[in-house]
């Protein structure tokens, strides 16, 4: 008889963005003339940049012709993608990476979650509290955790760092050495950014005690404030302990197209073994790549006119971003993130819990946001607005919530 994966029996189901769902459908059921806004989930709202549009056109008119017709894409990516990411967001960064240390892919959320396949199962892994939950669910489908204690709304044999407004949610070096670190900056759901020299203290950490840190960058585009770094690689040593991963999801709307980056530098080695191998191998195996016209699409991403149109589609989300944020704070509330990131994380007022203050916004406001107990325990008291709607909803959106 087969026997089924008992490791996805530890997993708490994904209650979060389902209760939202049903709350908000109880709502509108019972109050059919009252305009819900949603400002909850993380998707975008945009419509394609033209040069994406164009490129992709491009694309698909040349699979139709014989002489341009494109099959299988190479294991890695294509080599005019793999060459403008390492151009645009890495050597002009200063960031000594090449094009054959990035593997594209359909994402960062299934890098984020493969990428734990390349590391041994006993492997003490350390993620931030509040977090992007398929860093720690991948682990426990992998059964590199211990079971979920309900008490402590934590699986067991993890390390959680706390992320709070007293360390500026970015974690203490934990005293427990974890052998895989997971960093999100900007971070989803915090929209904290962390600083060129705390992310050194983790990289220099890392390299000392033969750490690898899992570095997520999906929301590096949003970061206006100067001196925040784009990329680990831009710390020292930098490619001797980490993983970047990347998304075009957020900065370039294809959250529907599928296209993002993985980049494993070649000097990284544990117990003398090359991990981009190992990478490579699991490519290899089982993937067969993002699709020909989705990676045209992403090159035009750093033509000129693309470059262009994604700053603007990035400035329309922060300009959202920045309504929300000033205008919370003037009615009061403890606000932070929306400066480098998409994300608003505000302080539930009068010691509510996250959930009541769902209950109350919808109820009041007829605003939607997330929870922040849905990210993990130290995300309890906390609530999260997205800069993804579109302006004018935002606006009524925080006008609603400043005057309830
Ligand atoms: C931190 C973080 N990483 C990765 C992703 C997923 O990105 P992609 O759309 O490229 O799979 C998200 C999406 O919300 C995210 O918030």
């Amino acid at each position: 008889m087969a026997k089924i994966n008992s490791n996805y029996t530890k997993l708490q189901g994904s209650y979060l963005f389902s209760t939202i769902a049903k709350k908000v459908n109880e709502y509108t059921q019972n109050n059919p003339g009252k305009k819900v806004i949603r400002l909850g989930i993380g998707d975008v709202t945009r419509p394609l940049p033209g040069t994406v549009i164009a490129a992709l056109h491009k694309a698909v008119g040349e699979m139709g012709d014989e002489e341009t017709f494109r099959g299988y894409a190479p294991d890695l990516g294509y080599e005019f993608l793999r060459k403008a990411i390492c151009e645009n967001d890495y050597r002009s960064r200063g960031c000594d990476i090449e094009p054959d240390e990035i593997f594209v892919s359909d994402g960062a959320k299934s890098d984020s979650g493969n990428i734990q396949e390349i590391f041994a199962l006993d492997n003490r892994i350390a993620v931030c509290d509040p977090v992007y939950p398929v860093y720690v669910d991948s682990n426990v489908m992998a059964g590199r955790t211990g079971d979920y204690d309900s008490d402590l709304g934590a699986y067991r044999d993890v390390i959680y760092m706390p992320c709070m407004g007293e360390n500026g949610f970015v974690p203490r070096i934990p005293e427990e050495i974890p052998d895989i670190i997971y960093l999100c900056y900007p971070n989803n759901p915090t929209g904290a950014v962390i600083s060129l020299d705390e992310l050194q203290k983790w990289v220099d950490f890392a390299n000392e005690k033969g750490s690898v840190i899992i570095y997520d960058a999906a929301y590096e585009a949003y970061i206006s404030t100067e001196g925040i770094p784009h990329s680990i690689y831009e710390c020292k040593g930098a490619k001797t302990c980490a993983i970047e991963l990347h998304s075009f999801s957020k900065n370039a709307g294809f959250t529907g197209l599928r296209l993002g980056y993985t980049v494993i530098p070649k000097e990284l080695e544990r117990q003398g073994v090359s991990l981009h191998s190992l990478w490579a191998r699991r490519h290899g195996t089982k993937y067969n790549g993002a699709p020909y016209i989705v990676q045209r699409a992403g090159e035009a991403v750093y033509s000129p006119e693309g470059k262009r149109e994604i700053r603007e589609l990035v400035g329309y989300y922060m300009k959202n971003a920045a309504y929300i944020l000033n205008g919370l704070k003037k009615a009061g509330y403890e606000v932070s993130g929306g400066v480098d990131a998409p994300y608003i994380w505000l302080k539930v007022p009068d010691n509510m819990s996250s959930w009541d203050f769902f209950d109350h916004l919808l109820a009041d406001a007829n605003v939607v946001g997330t929870p922040g107990s849905g990210f993990g325990a130290h995300g309890e008291g906390y609530f999260r607005l997205t800069a993804f709607g579109s302006y004018d909803n935002t606006v009524e959106a925080v006008d609603r919530i400043t005057s309830m």
